[in-house]
């Protein structure tokens, strides 16, 4: 793997090299990951539960030690010089972490207050804040009394206080209903549009495929993929729906060319299918065989299915940790 990108390129926004983290547990969480980020990039990081993301963001933002492993923000060594690179960080962690009895504005200009930043100005960005996270009318309402999606932009606009230049959210939509993640990735575009490089984990490729230009995937401690977002797409060739069907399916399917039909029970169809096939010729051959389709979905997550293969092609890794539930 090459240890430097092309000299003369700018300094990463956040270089990480052969970091390691295994927990008083004995669960090594990290076994050696390596990645950098461009300043200005959207980044997201990709994996499924337990894939060690929050324990990278956690080392990263200086939240959890690391056992080995070198990281820097925008070049500066986070062993030697952790209140410095921090200064550059704003965190939005996985869990709601502020305290449900204070006011959106206080929690701002708390925030703000304990990383310097005198109070004048930080009311003056506390109101930016606000008014871009759409929170402004609930400014001095008990943080308590906000719905979940407003939490979650709370938590947003709380880590922005101090103007951070790499801004790194832990799942920031989880729980959060379309509507509002939607609104969420305008903030986050516009953030990112702002010069802010940003960083997110998450579980929805659909997510990443809107907002990331740069992705890695994470599985068990490594890294099993990393690049542009379109290039990773395109191995994701395949697509998946599960049908719904009037009446039963019969004991033999029809043979469509190029899909793989499967009946997920007697009256549901899943389907895989290239992407760029006509779904027409699917229900015109679906219809000759007598199956009428009354509805489809798309297949639950496209995320799932590309770790699956890419994470199957690692199999002889598997055996080499036992899954985490069985560590005492
Ligand atoms: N404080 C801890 N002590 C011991 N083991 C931990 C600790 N935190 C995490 N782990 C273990 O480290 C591994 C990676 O966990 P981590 O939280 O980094 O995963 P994740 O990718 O963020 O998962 P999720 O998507 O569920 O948030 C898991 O096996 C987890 O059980
Ligand atoms: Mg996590």
């Amino acid at each position: 793997m090459a240890e430097n990108p092309a000299a003369g390129a700018a300094t990463p926004a956040l270089s990480v090299r052969r970091l390691r983290k295994t927990y008083d547990n004995r669960v090594e969480a990290l076994k050696g990951v390596s990645l950098d980020v461009a300043p200005g990039d959207f980044f997201a990081l990709l994996g499924p539960n337990g894939a060690g993301k929050s324990t990278l963001i956690g080392i990263v933002s200086s939240l959890v030690n690391k056992t080995d492993g070198d990281v820097e923000v925008f070049g500066v060594d986070l062993s030697r010089r952790r209140d410095a690179a921090m200064r550059l960080i704003g965190l939005v962690p996985q869990e709601l972490n502020f305290n449900m009895f204070e006011k959106p504005r206080d929690i701002l200009v708390n925030y703000a207050g304990f990383y310097g930043v005198p109070r004048a100005e930080a009311l003056v960005r506390a109101e930016e804040e606000l008014k871009r996270a759409q929170l402004w009318e609930k400014a001095d309402m008990m943080s308590r009394t906000l719905s979940g999606g407003m939490k979650r932009r709370l938590m947003i606009a709380r880590a922005m206080m101090t103007r951070p230049r790499l801004l790194i959210l832990d799942e920031p939509t989880a729980g959060v209903d379309i509507e509002i993640r939607r609104g969420m990735w305008k903030t986050l575009k516009e953030i990112n549009a702002a010069g802010t490089t940003i960083i997110l984990t998450t579980h929805y490729l659909e997510e990443a495929e809107s907002l990331c230009r740069n992705l890695a995937i994470i599985d068990r401690g490594r890294i099993v993929e990393q690049g542009p977002m379109k290039a990773l797409l395109a191995k994701l060739d395949v697509e998946g729906f599960l049908l719904d069907i009037d009446g039963h399916l019969p004991q033999a399917l029809p043979t469509i060319e190029g899909t793989t039909l499967v009946a997920a029970d007697d009256h549901t169809l899943d389907v895989e299918m290239p992407r760029a096939m006509d779904l027409n010729r699917v229900f015109a051959a679906l219809g000759e065989a007598g199956i009428r389709v009354r509805s489809m979905r798309t297949k639950s997550n496209r995320l799932e299915e590309l770790f699956v293969r890419l994470t199957g092609e690692n199999a002889e890794d598997s055996t080499a940790q036992p899954p985490p539930e069985q560590v005492a």
